[in-house]
C-alpha cells in the first residue's frame, strides 16, 4: 500500500454475507462461517502489519440468536476452536484483543476461550482486536445506564457528574471513536452495531461477501477513506 495514505485509527468491520457466499456455491450457510475465520486472520495480520491501532469486529449481534439453533450451535463452536487455536497468530502479531457484549446467555465454553484469549493477549500493544459477540447498540445502552444509575444510588456520582466522559467511560470498553465502518455484502445498514461509537465515522459498503474481503479489498477500502473530507460538524 502506498506509503502516504492515511490508516483510519479505529475501524469497524461488519462481517456480513458469510450464507450468501456459500449458498451461491451450492454449500450450506455455515461453510461460510467457517471460511470466513481464514480470511478474517489474514486481514488481521495484514492490518497489524499497515499499523491500524483499533478494530471492531461484528462477530455475532445480540438478535443473532433468532437463527437456527443449528447455526447458532455451529457459531459457538466455531467461536471456541477460533479463539482456542486459529488464533495463535495474534500472539505473534501481539494483538490485543478485547470483547464487547452481554455475557449472558453465551455458553460456558465460550466465556472460557474469551476469557484466556484477553488474558493471554492482555500486555500485548500492536493492534487491539475488539470483538462484538452477543453485542448490540441497545443492550449496551441498557447495560451502560444500569452501571451509572448504579453509581448514582450508591451516592458515588451526583447528577451533574453524568457527562458525555462518564458515559464513554461505562460503554463495554472504553475506545476512541470509529473512523470508519466497512460493512461487507452491499447491506446498507448497521444492525445495531456501535451507533454511539460511529457518530462520525465514514461508511463504505463494498459488494463482496465476508469470505472474499482479502487484503486487496481491505486497501481499496483505505484509499476510498483517504478520499473523504472529515468535517466534525466545522467547516473544511
Ligand atoms: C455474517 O454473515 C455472519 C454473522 C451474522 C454471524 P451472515 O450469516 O449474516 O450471512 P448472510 O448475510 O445471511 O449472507
Ligand atoms: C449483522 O449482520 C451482524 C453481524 C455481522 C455479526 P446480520 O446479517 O445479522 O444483519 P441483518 O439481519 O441483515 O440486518
Ligand atoms: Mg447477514
Amino acid at each position: 500500500m502506498e506509503q502516504e495514505l492515511l490508516i483510519p485509527n479505529h475501524i469497524g468491520i461488519i462481517m456480513d454475507g458469510n450464507g450468501r457466499w456459500a449458498q451461491e456455491r451450492g454449500l450450506i450457510r455455515t461453510m461460510g462461517h467457517k471460511h470466513a475465520v481464514g480470511i478474517l486472520k489474514e486481514l488481521c495480520i495484514h492490518m497489524a502489519d499497515v499499523g491500524v491501532n483499533y478494530c471492531s469486529l461484528y462477530a455475532f449481534s445480540t438478535e443473532n440468536f433468532k437463527r437456527e439453533i443449528t447455526e447458532v450451535d455451529f457459531l459457538m463452536n466455531l467461536f471456541i476452536s477460533s479463539f482456542n487455536k486459529e488464533f495463535d497468530f495474534i500472539k505473534k502479531k501481539k494483538v490485543r484483543v478485547l470483547f464487547s457484549g452481554r455475557r449472558e446467555p453465551l455458553p460456558n465454553k465460550v466465556l472460557e476461550a474469551m476469557d484466556q484469549l484477553v488474558e493471554e493477549t492482555k500486555n500485548n500493544t500492536e493492534l487491539t482486536l475488539n470483538i462484538c459477540l452477543n453485542y448490540g447498540s441497545h443492550a449496551e445502552m441498557v447495560d451502560t445506564t444500569k452501571k451509572i444509575c448504579e453509581m448514582y444510588k450508591n451516592g458515588v456520582i451526583s447528577l451533574d457528574d453524568i457527562t458525555e466522559e462518564l458515559i464513554q467511560k461505562n460503554l463495554y470498553q472504553d475506545l476512541p471513536p470509529l473512523d470508519f465502518v466497512i460493512r461487507t455484502s452491499g447491506e446498507l445498514r448497521l444492525s445495531n452495531f456501535m451507533m454511539y461509537q460511529a457518530s462520525y465515522a465514514e461508511f463504505y459498503f463494498p459488494k463482496v461477501y465476508f469470505p472474499d474481503f482479502n487484503n486487496e479489498e481491505f486497501d481499496k477500502a483505505i484509499i476510498e477513506y483517504n478520499k473523504r473530507n472529515r468535517r466534525f460538524g466545522g467547516v473544511k
